[in-house]
């Protein structure tokens, strides 16, 4: 049996109904804060819970036979994390010491983790390998890369094995239909662009068109989030002989204004745009080198045309169920 915390969130959903469709018992945990209990496959069980409640975590732990942890439960806006940074060391880093507690209380040592490319900061280089210095420039990505040290030392000292998978930009939505983004405030940009598009938002800001990129606007690496989900099935299969960390990416760079256009021709409608001032630490460029995921994993993403991406995402937009 696979616990799944964060289990009701944009990543986590996608991957308990992956897991679920690979053949695992899956038990979905969430605290229900910004997850959706309508995301939750129903062949999953649900159990509410919150990392910060260790009674609850007993509990879970207690009644249920549980062989691995994929652990997505976190704050996750970057902003957020500036202004409220305790709020961000409390859940994130404290929540997951007490999971990785109630783990080892009970003898479960296997975890996947969902970290991010926010753990390298501004990029020394690009596209960016699992080698590059980790420098995270705000609070969300420093609880991060500080989960990822304490899984090493507790590898060391009693023998956790553990993958950390570092996404790119999480995008699309499931190619069924059923389960989707949808974020309380939104920020990310493709569903913007398809909100604007779809004419629940005026225009989509543009932050920034003076970086130095062949258009001057920023570069990332959108990863389709069925993709995200099959690396972590992987991830955990491979766990009994491997723990370290591991880029998920396409390897391509998308610049927003490409972004933009490809929405526009997705959905056959223009989007209004503004040129807006740049947002703060914002990169210019962001892209991965996958060779990692590919190589040991033997992970290839399905999702490598944007436009692609951008059409499962448009799809869910229009029939949003939640
Ligand atoms: N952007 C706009 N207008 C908007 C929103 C975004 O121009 O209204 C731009 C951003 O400036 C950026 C790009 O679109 O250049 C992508 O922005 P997102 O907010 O969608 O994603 P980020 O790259 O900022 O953030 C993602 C994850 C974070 C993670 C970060 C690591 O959402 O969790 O990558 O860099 F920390």
């Amino acid at each position: 049996m696979i616990l799944v915390t964060g289990g009701a969130g944009y990543i986590g959903s996608h991957t308990v109904k992956y897991l679920l469709d690979e053949g695992f018992e899956v038990i979905a945990a969430d605290n229900l804060i910004y997850g959706h209990q309508k995301a939750i496959d129903n062949r999953a069980k649900f159990v509410l819970a919150d990392l910060m409640d260790m009674k609850s975590l007993k509990n879970l732990f207690d009644n249920n036979k549980i062989d691995a942890v994929i652990h997505f439960a976190a704050f996750a806006y970057v902003g957020e994390s500036v202004e409220n940074p305790e709020k961000y060391y409390y859940n994130n880093v404290v929540g997951t010491l007490n999971l990785l507690q109630a783990m080892l209380q009970h003898n479960v040592k296997k975890i996947v983790f969902s970290s991010t490319c926010a753990t390298y900061g501004e990029p020394q280089y690009t596209p960016i390998d699992e080698n590059h210095p980790q420098s995270p420039i705000n609070p969300y990505g420093r609880t991060k890369l500080m989960i990822e040290q304490i899984f090493a030392d507790y590898e060391k000292a009693y023998g956790l094995k553990h993958i950390a998978l570092r996404y790119f930009n999480a995008a699309g939505c499931s190619n069924d239909g059923r389960i989707g983004e949808s974020h309380t405030p939104e920020t990310h940009l493709i569903p913007l662009v398809l909100q604007t598009i779809n004419g629940k938002r005026d225009k989509i800001k543009i932050f920034g068109t003076d970086y130095d990129t062949p258009d001057g606007t920023c570069i990332r690496d959108y990863i389709h989030v069925e993709d995200l989900a099959s690396a972590h099935c992987l991830a955990l299969h491979k766990l009994d002989e491997y723990s370290g960390c591991i880029n998920l990416g396409t390897g391509i760079g998308t610049s927003v204004k490409e972004i933009i256009t490809a929405a526009e021709e997705v959905s056959g409608k223009s989007c209004p745009v503004e040129i807006a001032p740049r947002r703060a630490g914002d990169p210019a460029r962001l892209y991965a080198d996958n060779r990692k995921a590919k190589e040991l994993l033997g992970w290839h993403p399905k999702y490598t045309n944007i436009k692609e991406i951008i059409r499962t995402a448009w799809n869910w937009e229009q029939n949003k169920k939640y």
